[in-house]
């Protein structure tokens, strides 16, 4: 069981980091983003109120997410652990993490903090796209399919690219992360929990000084 957490702002590379955390340790990846726009998209009670919310780049409230983490870890494909992508984002929602792992009898193993130059996240979010299909993400300058328009994962040939991956979003995200998710890194930095990863270096070289990390 190994439980982890990526932390840092939009586009640092916890999606792409998570994915490649869940090929090689067999663990679950569990985005709240991916979460909420998959309750977008089914049009549920849920969704249409996260809509708005996520494509004016603030973050929707507090106690919707916990439940829906809550409800999520509770599945049977989480039993191996799992790699929190996007959660917590505040203090309220750390804390009740841990109330809730608490319950369950587990504890954080890991939380790492992927460190990227501000200037650099608004360009790699612009040039984010993924592929209808089977979700694998690209990026048109850093993340290229080995075949021009054909997914390298599942061979399908429609991409698209999210709704709040604009430069005036983004703006907002950053915003958000600044105000209300920076200071959870101190609160785990307390915790003994906390390591820090150089987002600024190539994919491949992140996901090394990740592994070392959880090795
Ligand atoms: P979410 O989907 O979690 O978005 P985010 O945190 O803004 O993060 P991103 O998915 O944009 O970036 P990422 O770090 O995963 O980067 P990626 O790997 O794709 O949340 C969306 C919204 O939902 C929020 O704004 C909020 O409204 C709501 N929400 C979600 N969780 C919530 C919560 N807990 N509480 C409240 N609200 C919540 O990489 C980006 C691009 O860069 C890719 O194209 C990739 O190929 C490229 N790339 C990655 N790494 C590198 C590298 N090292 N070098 C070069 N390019 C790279």
């Amino acid at each position: 069981m190994m439980i982890v957490i990526l932390l840092g702002p939009p586009g640092c590379g916890k999606g792409t980091q998570s994915k490649m955390i869940e090929e090689t340790r067999e663990i679950v990846q569990l985005s709240t983003g991916e979460m909420l726009r998959g309750e977008v998209a089914a049009g549920s009670d849920v969704g249409k109120r996260a809509k708005e919310i996520i494509e004016a780049g603030k973050f929707v409230p507090d106690e919707l997410i916990v439940e829906l983490v809550s409800n999520r870890i509770q599945k049977p494909d989480c039993e191996n652990g799992f790699i929190l992508d996007g959660f917590p984002r505040t203090l309220p929602q750390a804390e009740a993490l841990n109330v809730l792992l608490d319950s369950h009898g587990l504890a954080i193993d890991h939380v790492i903090e992927i460190a990227v130059e501000e200037d650099t996240l608004v360009g790699r979010i612009t040039g984010r796209y993924s592929c209808d299909t089977c979700g694998a993400g690209y990026h048109e300058e850093f993340q290229k399919p080995e075949i021009e328009g054909k997914c390298d994962k599942c061979g399908g040939h429609d991409f698209s690219k999210r709704a709040d991956d604009n430069e005036e979003t983004v703006r907002a995200r950053l915003v958000e992360y600044h105000a209300l998710t920076e200071p959870i890194i101190g609160y785990y930095e307390k915790a003994g929990v906390l390591s820090k990863v150089d987002g600024m270096a190539h994919i491949d070289e992140v996901t090394r000084q990740i592994d070392g990390i959880l090795s």
